[in-house]
């Protein structure tokens, strides 16, 4: 039987065979493959589906969706904003000066606020002489409004805008950012936060930390023929930065954060670099997480916690230590200087601030209860992948399950399953893999973006297949993705 062509709306598919031998022991075959088998088949072929019987997820008959695709809201738009994507030029402090690529002349660019369940319509206004998307980093949204060329939209060509519309929902801190090649290491991202009615957690102010790793020139892509060669595997895992940022500033012109004795602050972390994994600690406080990828979590007291691209966390510091004090994000997969910013309490004289002392109470996964675990994960997955992620190829690409995207398979799935995905890390560098349109639950975390760790590292996640359409999922190092590091979650039914 030939190999069917699947091609997608947008194209740039690799196409899967099906091949009748292999039939029993393919566990991931999806009813629409099935039953064009089927009619091929006829008869001999029910006979030799006999035996597999488990093949199909809950939905036996696979004709109707058991659960319908999200659409865009209908409703009028409650909060709406331009974001529009243009060269401007970017003063972090010290020398780093660059003209590059941002929102609203902004870097980051402006913050994005919604109440939970508003309607938002964000009008993407593309000025540069490139094509453009964005993406609404972990909000389930619809399908067709999640950002990602090739796969959810045709890219929104220079001159040309495109209207974001989605529920405002579930609430907790996210960010945006261009979903095309380098882009978002050029300055193309934000912050995006959806307020809570009713927090698990009291507090009198709160602060955005973006977190991000800066370039003074054009991000190029890591692989290809020199790349592998020169740098060897490590070498490939992100360029050498020109300095780490927090919300814009490097440490010779820090953000500075205000805080009052007495008063509880929320601080949302964001990590919107592209290729660092930071651990974050405060000078003179502990902090307690509140939050880990926007979910509410039971709140845990640490030391400082490490996050990979893409993740965040929300942290209470409580105000009861007079002074001037540092909030410092150190790389720990690069050799730059840590990324610094100031916590100054009212009323305390100026002075430089002091760090924080050594850690022995670093969060880990294990430590996270989340208030709302997901529904539909317990026992047993319908469907499990088991995917290693490494490098490979003439190039120095990095593969899933040894395919380079987007010559790659896409993962099939059918609405209403519980899906697993097991991963194992056969590299010496940290994979922050991130799933577009739906939670997880990696423990008793739910989460967007889960760090696996190098060396025969392993991570688990569950979903539940409640948001059809075709979503990536994707290590968030921008350079792992580039080179190949992703695959599409297709939903077949
Ligand atoms: Cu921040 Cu594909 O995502
Ligand atoms: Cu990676």
């Amino acid at each position: 039987m030939p190999p069917r062509s699947d091609e997608t709306r947008f194209g740039r598919r690799r196409g899967i065979g099906v091949d009748t031998q292999a039939w029993c022991t393919m566990s991931e075959q999806p009813s629409r493959t099935r039953r064009r088998l089927l009619q091929t088949l006829g008869a001999a072929g029910l006979g030799a589906l006999a035996g597999c019987a488990s093949l199909d997820g809950p939905s036996q008959d696979g004709d109707t969706p058991s659960i319908t695709s999200k659409t865009p809201p209908a409703d009028p738009a409650d909060y709406e904003a331009t974001v529009r994507a243009a060269s401007g030029t970017v003063q972090p402090g010290g020398d780093l000066a660059s003209e590059t690529w941002v929102y609203n002349d902004q870097f980051p660019g402006p913050e994005l606020r919604a109440k939970a369940g508003d309607v938002v319509a964000f009008e993407l206004q593309n000025e540069l002489p490139a094509e453009t998307t964005i993406h609404w980093h972990g909000v389930p949204v619809a399908n067709e409004m999640d950002g990602v060329p090739q796969v959810t939209q045709q890219p929104v060509a220079g001159g040309e805008s495109f209207t974001y519309k989605f529920r405002a929902e579930p609430p907790g801190t996210y960010f945006y950012h261009s979903h095309v090649g380098l882009q978002l290491d050029r300055g193309l991202f934000g912050p995006l936060i959806i307020e809570e009615s009713d927090p698990h957690v009291e507090y009198d102010r709160e602060y955005t930390i973006v977190l991000d790793d800066y370039l003074t020139r054009e991000p190029q892509p890591l692989f290809g023929e020199d790349s592998f060669g020169s740098g060897g595997m490590m070498g490939t895992q992100r360029p050498p930065y020109a300095g780490l940022l927090v919300n814009g500033r490097s440490a010779a012109d820090p953000a500075v954060f205000d805080v009052r004795e007495g008063e509880r602050v929320r601080l949302r972390f964001i990590n919107a670099s592209s290729a660092t994994l930071f651990q974050v600690q405060l000078g003179g406080h502990p902090m307690t997480v509140s939050h880990a990828d926007g979910r509410p979590v039971d709140p845990v007291t640490v030391d400082g916690f490490q996050f990979g691209s893409g993740e965040r966390y929300d942290t209470i510091l409580e105000a009861t230590n007079p002074g001037t004090w540092e909030i410092r994000a150190t790389p720990l997969n690069g050799s730059e200087p840590p990324a610094r910013a100031a916590i100054t309490y009212d009323g305390v004289e100026p002075s430089s601030p002091v760090g924080p002392s050594q850690s022995n109470n670093l969060l880990s996964y294990g430590d996270l209860r989340a208030r709302s675990p997901l529904s539909g994960v317990s026992g047993n997955p319908d469907r499990t992948f088991d995917l290693s992620l490494s490098p490979g190829g003439p190039s120095g690409q990095w593969l899933i399950d040894g395919q380079a995207y987007p010559e790659a398979d896409p993962l099939q799935i059918r609405s209403g399953e519980h899906v697993r995905v097991r991963m194992t890390n056969q590299s010496p560098v940290p994979h922050p893999m991130h799933l577009h349109g739906h939670f997880f639950q990696v423990g008793d975390a739910v989460k967007d973006t889960v760090v696996v760790p190098g060396h025969m590292g392993q991570e688990t996640f569950d979903f539940v297949a409640d948001n059809p359409g075709d979503w990536l999922f994707h290590c968030h190092n921008l350079y792992h993705l580039e080179a190949g590091m992703a695959r599409v979650i297709e939903y077949v039914d």
